[in-house]
């Protein structure tokens, strides 16, 4: 019988979850790249295909930021939000508009992985566009997940609408869901309050997008990933990041003493979140912090 507990350190030799299924070497996962000392795991590769590989109910948290499939392609946008430079479309391809039907099959697929290797009463927690995000909706309450918030991460140094078509965009919805409706929510509700210095923290969270010393054309503010798994983990829990981009989750999780396993297809973006993770770009320290001497 596999223990659960183990998942983390046999992911190597994790052939699947259907523990007598036979496979040749082809099937083993070997890691892009493995930091024991950080506990933080890479795998390039198609989220879904490694994802399969994880058995059932063993991950504590699953932080996502799929591709959001809702850019033209070509167009090259100059940034002033934090993010270096530009963001040329050309290259972000995973940004590319799909079709809608492509896009539902596409949430479907990972999602329903995601669900099976959560625990019961463990939580994922999506980020996406005000496209994006509504298929996505869709999908989690087909699967049957229970939707607890939608979180608006509301950017204050948000950049203008450039050609002036529309309102200024200065936010962008996380959802966050319940494997199913079964089961205590594992939420650190208390801690949260006591990080908001005593008041209940509310689905809107503010923050100053920083600038980064690398170039992903859509790295998440760490700041998102504190709260985020500050309050859906404990220390020493095992998180998923099945879109990993730029490693901004395992980044954060390996300050805040969780175990991380990160999945990305671009291998240059591997080359990226490796060379983060052994602080080429900065340690990070921690933004949140309970004021114990109030
Ligand atoms: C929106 S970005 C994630 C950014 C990330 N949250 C960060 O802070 O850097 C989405 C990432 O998913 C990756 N991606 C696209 N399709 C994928 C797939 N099928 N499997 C794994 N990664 C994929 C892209 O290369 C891209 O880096």
């Amino acid at each position: 019988m596999y223990k659960l507990s183990e998942t983390f350190n046999k992911l190597e030799s994790l052939l699947c979850a259907e523990q007598e299924a036979e496979y040749g070497d082809q099937n083993e996962l070997v890691p892009f790249y493995y930091n024991i000392d950080k506990k933080i795991k890479l795998f390039q590769g198609d989220a879904l295909s490694i994802l399969k590989k994880i058995p059932d109910s063993c991950i504590d948290m699953i932080f996502a930021d799929p591709p959001y499939f809702g850019n033209q392609s070509g167009l090259t946008i100059k940034r002033n939000d934090g993010h270096a430079d530009t963001f040329d479309t050309q290259k972000a391809q995973w940004a590319y508009s799909k079709s809608l039907s492509y896009q539902f099959e596409f949430h479907y697929a990972w999602l329903k992985e995601a669900q099976r290797i959560l625990k019961q009463g463990s939580t994922v927690w999506i980020t996406g566009t005000y496209h994006s995000i509504g298929v996505i909706n869709v999908v989690l309450q087909d699967l049957g997940f229970k939707i607890l918030n939608d979180i608006i991460l509301y950017k204050k140094n948000a950049p203008p609408n450039f050609k002036g078509s529309c309102f200024r965009a200065v936010t962008e919805t996380m959802l966050w869901a319940k494997k199913n409706v079964n089961g205590k929510t594992k939420f650190n509700y208390k801690y949260m309050k006591e990080l908001n210095g005593g008041v209940q923290m509310k689905n809107i969270w503010e923050y100053w997008a920083e600038k980064n010393p690398f170039r992903h054309p859509a790295t998440k503010q760490p700041i998102i990933l504190e709260y985020a798994i500050l309050a859906g983990s404990n220390e020493g829990d095992l998180i998923v990041d099945p879109f990993a981009g730029s490693g901004t989750t395992g980044f954060v999780a390996q300050e805040l003493n969780r175990k991380c396993i990160m999945i990305e297809l671009d291998p240059d973006y591997c080359q990226l979140i490796k060379k983060r993770i052994e602080g080429e770009y900065g340690e990070y320290r921690r933004k949140t912090k309970i004021k114990r001497d109030l």
